[in-house]
């Protein structure tokens, strides 16, 4: 179905984007390269090389698993642009669209066979930046699982054809809050600051090891909330839209655009709390 404009409700507008038939597009290219994935880590996966510092690793699968899904964009999406994870970007192409893909999140799971890595696949209008984007469909697939969460931007989210809406009404001290850290040492003590401060609050929290699926499983209702710095843009891009048509308010603070300074997402009533309650934390010092 043709979307226009930001937030704009599914309309049929001449020229628009087709984000119903860009969703189909990546939900089948995105389970191919999910099965390869799955088949890889019956082989037996290791570490290929490390990134920023000895614990960020990628294996010889991340950049299989990313080709694979570059070359079947191409071959149907000439026009567009590509952002991924392992190979970088490559502008926004000719069509204003750029797709924006993480080939397995949650890559350190996968090297333990611990069943929480997915295929992210979102397809993003304007500058492939987080902060200026709009994202207008996207699919996240539990290579372990086989489970396809999908969304449209004003068309909903499912997964697995069913539809999606984030848990509402949850008190603070009721509800489980999902976090993850990043591989900066420094970085991640504060975070662990973080963490401290909201532990005495909260039901419990959850450090699954994927943001993609942190954001899919808030929309489904398997935890409340989810916050964290510096996510990148492939991380969340395809999770925030299945986690905000699910209904869950997902920004940075103090009413910035999520992007890797900062990302929170929950139902509206929730989102206030923490947020009041991360900010009296010191979530919004930028030094870390
Ligand atoms: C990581 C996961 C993890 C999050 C990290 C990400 P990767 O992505 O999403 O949950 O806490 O910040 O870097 O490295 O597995 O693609």
């Amino acid at each position: 179905m043709p979307v226009d404009g930001p937030g704009a409700a599914v309309r049929s507008v001449p020229g628009a984007v087709d984000a119903e038939g860009l969703a189909g597009i990546a939900e089948r290219i995105a389970v191919r390269a999910a099965e390869l994935v799955a088949r890889r880590r019956r082989d037996g996966v290791s570490v290929a090389a490390t990134k920023s510092n000895p614990v960020d690793i990628v294996t010889a699968v991340d950049r299989e698993s990313e080709d694979l899904i570059r070359e079947l964009i191409l071959a149907e999406r000439p026009s567009d642009g590509f952002f991924g994870e392992e190979s970088g970007g490559s502008g926004t192409g000719t069509s204003g669209l750029t797709w924006v893909v993480d080939p397995i999140d949650g890559t350190v799971n996968y090297l333990y066979g611990i069943p929480d890595y997915a295929v992210s696949i979102a397809v993003v209008r304007g500058e492939p930046d987080p902060r200026r984007w709009e994202a207008l469909a996207a699919v996240v697939v539990n290579a372990a699982t086989g489970e396809v969460f999908r969304a449209v931007r004003g068309g909903g989210a499912t997964r697995d054809g069913v539809p999606l809406r984030v848990n509402s009404g949850v008190p603070v001290d009721r509800a489980l809050i999902g976090t993850g850290f990043g591989y900066d040492p420094r970085r991640r003590v504060w975070q662990a600051g973080l963490v401290r401060e909201l532990l005495a609050e909260v039901r419990d929290i959850r450090r699954l090891g994927s943001a993609a699926l942190d954001l899919c499983y808030l929309a489904q209702g398997r935890i409340d909330g989810f916050f964290e710095r510096g996510l990148q843009p492939w991380d969340h891009a395809a999770g925030a839209l299945v986690a905000a048509e699910a209904g869950a308010r997902v920004e940075g603070l103090n009413g910035a655009p999520a992007s890797s300074d900062f990302l929170l997402a929950a139902e509206e009533g929730l989102f206030s709390a923490l947020h009041e309650r991360l900010v009296a934390a010191g979530a919004d010092d930028t030094s870390f």
